[in-house]
């Protein structure tokens, strides 16, 4: 984990080196397949990690193109066997292995019903990424440790790609990769902060817009790795309800970015104080852990990074092994 970790700046080097026109990421190919078919709605099919990356999509989509998003419930497609009607309709399932039975059948029904098919998926032989109309190749290179890190920031970054070209954009992400690098180069102080956490039984992680999928991905890398039972809220979801249960023992990491969505944050912020919470913030100047400024639609790439340190040395912490989660393997086949 920590190797692959490390390696993500590499990887999004070479997705952008991929992404052109002869490159192998097929970027172009599937945005240019978009552009033509116009279509008026998306779904996003994917699970665990990846379903993060899908969320993060929904509000690229719903901000940058305008475009209404859903998520997919597979279920309904493969346990209830419906065969909804999706003409017009856009479906983009996500994955890093491809190797789901569930995001297959989706994926096999959604075409079948007349939706354009697009695969993003780091491997490209896999079966989901043969069955849509387009597969985008997010090139990851071979991901073997439980806890996905790598495989999720380069869908993040495929899919920032792909919107961009569906809208005409440059493609432009500055010196992304090297603000990266800036991030993780600050492993030992990320370490530090993880060791007020080594007791905790319970954690809650929070944001809002485009920050809402980093604080759902660092709730899932802290239960896998280091089984905190870490409880994910948008920060206005958080205000309905499960507010009520956020006391100085239970941690909150907020996430914030300097754009929208950290702005509309900052109530939740003024709850957290009034009920004494320990709370974690990380993003915009001013929090905790303050990281390199982007633009907040790339937001979401930085910000996870010292989550999946955080995640590794809770984990290491608390005496456990974050390359071998207990009872989990990589690939989940669900249906
Ligand atoms: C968590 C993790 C899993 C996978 C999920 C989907 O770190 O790796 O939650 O994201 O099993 O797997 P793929 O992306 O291969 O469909």
């Amino acid at each position: 984990m920590a190797a692959e970790t490390a390696e993500q700046p590499a990887v999004w080097r070479r997705l952008l080196a991929e992404a052109g026109p002869d490159g192998s990421s097929g970027l172009d190919a599937a945005a240019a397949l978009i552009r033509r078919r116009a279509p008026r709605f998306a779904l996003l099919a994917a699970r665990g990690t990846s379903d993060h990356a899908a969320l993060y999509a929904k509000y690229l989509m719903e901000i940058t193109l305008g475009m209404p998003v859903g998520l997919v419930s597979p279920s309904t497609y493969t346990a209830y066997g419906a065969r909804p009607d999706l003409t017009g309709v856009l479906m983009v399932a996500i994955s890093q292995s491809g190797g789901s039975p569930d995001l297959l059948r989706t994926l096999e029904v959604a075409r079948a019903g007349g939706a354009l098919t697009v695969a993003v998926t780091n491997n490209a032989s896999s079966a989901l990424a043969g069955a849509a109309h387009a597969h985008v190749d997010v090139l990851a290179g071979p991901e073997r440790a439980v806890a996905a890190t790598k495989s999720y920031t380069a869908q993040l970054l495929a899919l920032y790609l792909l919107l961009d070209r569906v809208r005409g954009g440059t493609g432009e992400v500055g010196g992304l990769p090297d603000r990266a690098e800036e991030v993780l180069a600050r492993d030992a102080e990320v370490a530090g902060i993880a060791v007020r956490y080594r007791f905790a039984d319970r954690m809650i992680t929070s944001g809002r817009g485009y920050s809402y999928p980093t604080a759902r991905e660092a709730a899932l890398k802290l239960m896998e790795t280091a089984y905190v039972s870490a409880q994910a809220f948008s920060g206005a979801d958080l205000l309905h309800g499960p507010l009520a249960m956020v006391e100085p023992r239970v941690p909150v990491l907020a996430v914030m970015s300097a754009g929208a969505g950290g702005d509309a944050f900052s109530p939740v912020l003024d709850a957290l104080a009034e009920r004494d919470a320990d709370v974690l913030t990380v993003g915009r100047p001013g929090t905790t852990l303050p990281l390199p400024q982007v633009d907040e639609p790339l937001a979401p790439l930085l910000e996870i990074l010292p989550f999946q340190l955080l995640a590794r040395h809770v984990a290491v912490d608390r005496g456990g092994d974050p390359d071998a989660p207990r009872g989990l393997r990589k690939v989940t086949e669900t249906m």
